[in-house]
């Protein structure tokens, strides 16, 4: 069966990136997605949010898209050092990932809290990207079906369709350690996922599904081989031009 959702490749530089080197990077990923003439796939780069002008400015005309790596739920207030989903769209972001597990960890950020922020996406017009993801001591005690399906619940709105909403799968042990699941593993997971989402929200066989974990150039076509698996959510390995856009290049379609 042809394949119709359209696949997303999403860089998450994270905690990375001064502006000279920021400029430089997004230029060549412009530039090699430019060159590539691809129509058939979206490129998402997502910097810091102090990065997020410089840039937006850096890709403008070349299609590829900017995105925040996280937002607050309200629009505005009395909230220190936070940043509003209306200001990423303000400074050229047209996407923003919310619950990736850092977050989760390092900020305490539930599932609640998740959806909130999904919410305060679309109140800006921003696409979410929802993290969801199980840790190593829950796949191996049996629970990561469990723990996504939970997660799915918790974390997606009310009002979710085709069209606002992209979903990352990223096992916690797979981020950043170099360890992936193999290609049975994934398919299994987004096929769940897919299944799942079914459960809250209508046209959940229209979602993207990302995978992300370690994904880099020599392993993206083995993990982004299933049927259900859209594109991938990149850490590490999008802050080399090169290897971002052979991952970009690896995504199968048919
Ligand atoms: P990684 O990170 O590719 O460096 O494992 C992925 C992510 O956290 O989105």
């Amino acid at each position: 069966m042809a394949r119709t959702r359209r696949p997303l490749i999403a860089g998450n530089w994270k905690m990375n990136g001064l502006r000279a080197d920021a400029i430089v990077l997004a230029r060549d990923i412009a530039g090699g997605f430019r060159q590539a003439g691809w129509t058939d796939r979206d490129l998402l780069v997502c910097p810091p949010a102090t990065l997020v002008v410089t840039v937006s400015e850096a890709v403008r005309g070349s299609g590829v898209l900017v995105g925040g790596q996280d937002c607050h739920a309200e629009a505005s207030g009395a909230h220190t050092g936070d940043i509003a989903a209306e200001m990423l769209r303000d400074a050229g972001a047209s996407c923003v990932i919310v619950g990736h597990s850092e977050r989760r960890t390092d900020h305490g950020e539930t599932d609640a809290v998740v959806r909130a922020k999904a919410q305060a996406a679309w109140r800006a017009g921003l696409l979410p990207i929802v993290c969801i993801g199980e840790t190593l001591a829950e796949r191996e005690s049996g629970r990561t079906f469990a723990v996504l399906a939970n997660q799915l619940k918790g974390s997606i709105p009310n009002g979710a369709t085709a069209a606002n909403l992209v979903v990352a799968y990223e096992p916690v042990w797979a981020i950043g350690t170099g360890k992936t699941p193999t290609t049975g593993e994934v398919a299994d997971a987004h096929a769940h996922i897919r299944k799942e989402l079914g459960g809250v929200m209508a046209e959940a066989s229209g979602v993207r599904l990302l995978y992300g974990g370690s994904v880099k150039a020599s392993n993206a076509s083995d993990l982004l081989a299933a049927d259900d698996v859209d594109g991938a959510l990149v850490g590490g390995a999008s802050l080399k031009a090169d290897e971002f856009l052979a991952i970009a290049k690896a995504v199968q379609r048919s």
